[in-house]
């Protein structure tokens, strides 16, 4: 029996290449080792943005890119949230094992409440954040959780209650550990962390054009003005690119930076000319996807199906446990 990995993504639309270093490339890695689970983690969403006008695209568009980059549906079942009404109802029991204080010291949830400016005046969903994503792994019994280190206290938590569960009723959770990926974060065009809101990416789908023009406004060596000036890649962005996706150049590069004789256009030329190199079998594979967003819809509805079957499972082994059954 292979072990078993849930790993989950709020759904905010098209992926970007942090999305893709910091987890889904690792997901693919995984698949095949492992039984991969994959969340649309939809009810997370709501927990920093009330919106939900964006949702149903939002996940389809996800979803395109998860399937594009590799993750085969049928090995790895890829199902929504709020469709498994299983995560609430463990949520709600998990909800009693855990205290104010505990959840007020988590630092991820911490930093997103000081960023929306709501650290003295915080939701009650918010703060349950990682209450509710401990259901997300437990109801899966998971083995593995590959994350970014953001999420870490999140898992640190989820094991915390499926100790303090199983010492209270009776042996039924797996207590989970957590993967970080190997690639560190990975930089916005900016220089910050690569995010949608902050409106530095590049998508995995973005058009050869547009791969061309974002990589035109990528911050370089700030000393670096004139072609000639020695440059240095160690605190280029786009030298940082070069190591993930075109590593087979960055020798070459780096010397030619150093020395002055390559120019930063010129290399953003490249770079973009191997970005999109690299991305071609991913946006192929993503115009056959998006030409029927039925079998997407089907994949979901399939993902579901098998997802609840599991969850169905463990809520029947939790509500055994507690005499509620
Ligand atoms: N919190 C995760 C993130 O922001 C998303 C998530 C929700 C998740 N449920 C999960 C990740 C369960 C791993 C396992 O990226």
């Amino acid at each position: 029996m292979k072990k078993r990995i849930l790993s989950g993504m709020r759904p905010t639309g098209k992926l970007h290449l942090g999305n893709y270093v910091g987890a889904l490339e690792n997901w693919v890695n995984l698949q095949g080792e492992y039984e991969n689970f994959h969340l649309v983690a939809d009810w997370h969403t709501l927990t920093t943005n009330l919106d939900t006008s964006g949702l149903q695209e939002n996940t389809i568009e996800m979803v395109i890119d998860w399937l594009a980059a590799g993750i085969d549906p049928e090995q790895s079942p890829i199902f929504v949230q709020s469709q498994i009404k299983e995560h609430a109802e463990l949520y709600l029991i998990f909800s009693m094992l855990v205290t104010v204080p505990r959840l007020e010291r988590n630092p991820t949830v911490k930093e997103q409440a000081r960023d929306l400016g709501t650290e003295s005046n915080i939701i009650f969903g918010h703060l349950g954040y990682p209450i509710l994503q401990a259901a997300d792994i437990l109801l899966y019994k998971a083995h593995l959780v590959p994350v970014g280190e953001d999420q870490l206290p999140h898992v640190e938590l989820t094991r915390e209650i499926a100790r303090k569960f199983n010492k209270t009723y009776d042996d039924v959770l797996r207590v989970p550990s957590g993967k970080v990926t190997d690639f560190a974060r990975l930089p916005g065009l900016d220089g910050n962390k690569m995010s949608k809101s902050l409106g530095n990416t590049i998508l995995l789908s973005d058009s050869p054009e547009v791969i061309g023009k974002k990589v035109m406004r990528a911050v370089t060596d700030p000393q670096k003005i004139r072609r000639n000036d020695p440059g240095r890649p160690e605190v280029c962005n786009v030298f940082t690119y070069y190591k993930k996706f075109c590593p087979h150049r960055v020798a070459e590069v780096d010397a030619a930076c150093r020395s002055g004789e390559l120019g930063c256009v010129e290399d953003k030329r490249n770079f973009a000319a191997c970005l999109t190199k690299y991305l071609e079998p991913f946006r192929e594979k993503r115009v056959q996807l998006e030409k029927n967003i039925d079998d997407i819809k089907d994949i979901i509805a399939d993902g579901n199906r098998r997802a609840g079957e599991v969850a169905a499972q463990t809520m029947h082994e939790v509500y055994q446990a507690m005499n509620l059954d």
